[in-house]
């Protein structure tokens, strides 16, 4: 990514809207953002690469093949130069490639590679874009973390009336820009995050453990680092691979992610426990394995650590946040921890729903400060983080002003 002025990278497809793009790339530069742009061999059909060569200043790349050979691959440079990726407009062919990871081209090799922030403003006929496989197409990057620019209702290319119309351009900028500026939020900040659940051993071969998959705390620390934080991800054992650019300590026991935490407390700007830790351990742990026979009555516990009420107690000026796994009474629950853990913000969910929660892809949440309880909708776990994210600077900035 890159520092001082913000590059927005604006992919075109093959689609009459792309006439549109020039009065984006002009208006994006008006804001102050360095503009280039890759285009499909289809999108030159529609519009030639000198127009947004010469409205950039700077080269336009359409194959994978034929560009001037420079010191870096090209799709990887651009990838990572790119702040923010936008594909305007985004045809159903290239939006399902994209859902695909297909990479056959220029502009879906870049769109692969980058760790950029994705806007899609499609654009094609009605009938297309109600169909249920590009529907489908639509939820699966949404999932992934891309933002769309809806279609607007009009008069089509093709004569027909209805949805499918490439926004207002200044609708799009505006999209763009939010994520250009949320891509670069976080920087300078130390981002500390826990995630999955802690296993605390009985003997060699058994704990006790839960359900806690890391899929939220994965990706609040990949979100954190998409947009500039240093992070430390502190996990339990997951089956979840390590997220780009961050500091990863995987332990297994609440005292082993407690001594983690510690360690790295004083650097930190933000801690974020969303870690399901365990709050009781064996009081001994069998050297060796534990045989049928030899199986105890009952296995003796001990209390762990809280570790986000320890980090409370500190009172260091440090922003917590801390989540709440609840059955009932979900707000008020979470507003007794909020206070007797003495922390900013808790992120609680109800996980007597078997559809959320634990292990599963989506998730309703409610924000609960000392300012008030906010309630979302259903939505996926990056976007759950992404919101986090932003709730997180919203209050580093108070703090700050
Ligand atoms: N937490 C922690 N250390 C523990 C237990 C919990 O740091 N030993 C943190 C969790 O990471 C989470 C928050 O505290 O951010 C709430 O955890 P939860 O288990 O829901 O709350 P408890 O305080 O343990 O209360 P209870 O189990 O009674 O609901």
């Amino acid at each position: 990514m890159a520092r001082g002025k913000p590059t927005i990278l604006v992919g075109i497809t093959g689609g009459i809207g792309a006439y549109k793009s020039c009065e984006l790339v002009r208006l994006l530069q008006k804001r102050g953002f360095r503009v280039k742009v890759v285009m499909t061999e289809a999108a030159t059909r529609f519009v030639t690469p000198l127009t947004f060569r010469t409205l950039t200043g700077e080269p336009v790349a359409v194959s994978l093949w034929a560009d001037e050979p420079e010191s870096k691959v090209h799709h990887i440079s651009l990838a990572e130069e790119a702040d923010v990726m936008a594909i305007v407009p985004c045809t159903a062919n290239v939006m399902a490639k994209l859902a695909q990871g297909r990479a056959d081209d220029m502009l879906t090799t870049t769109a692969l590679a980058t760790e950029a922030p994705l806007v899609i403003a499609p654009a094609m006929n009605t009938h297309m874009w109600r169909k249920e496989t590009t529907r489908r197409n639509v939820e699966v990057l949404r999932a992934r973390g891309a933002v769309f620019v809806e279609p607007g209702t009009g008069e089509l290319a093709c004569g027909d009336v209805g949805e499918g119309r490439l926004a207002d351009v200044r609708i799009i900028a505006n999209a763009i820009e939010t994520e250009a500026l949320r891509s670069r939020d976080l920087v300078g900040v130390h981002v500390l995050v826990t995630a999955g659940g802690t296993q605390e051993p009985i003997d060699p071969v058994r704990f006790i453990g839960n359900h806690s998959s890391g899929k939220t705390g994965f990706a609040i620390a990949e979100e954190a680092a998409r947009r500039g934080a240093r992070v430390s991800l502190i996990t339990g054992p997951v089956s979840l691979p390590d997220p780009f650019n961050c500091e990863v300590v995987r332990v297994q026991t609440a005292l082993q992610m407690r001594a983690a935490v510690l360690a790295r407390f004083d650097t930190t700007d933000v801690v974020v426990m969303s870690a399901a830790v365990a709050d009781f351990r064996p009081a001994a742990m069998s050297a060796d394995k534990i045989k049928k026979g030899d199986a105890p009555e009952a296995i003796e516990l001990e209390r762990n650590p809280d570790i986000l009420a320890e980090l409370g107690e500190r009172g260091s000026g440090v922003l917590l946040v801390g989540f709440a796994a609840e059955t009932n009474e979900v707000v008020t629950n979470a507003q007794a921890k909020l206070e007797a853990k003495r922390v900013d913000l808790i992120v609680a969910n109800d996980v007597s729903d078997p559809s959320m929660g634990f292990g599963t892809e989506h998730n309703k949440v409610y924000y609960v400060t000392a300012d008030g309880v906010d309630e979302t909708p259903v939505l996926g776990k990056r976007t759950i983080a992404r919101d986090l994210l932003d709730r997180v600077a919203a209050l580093l900035q108070s703090r700050k002003g």
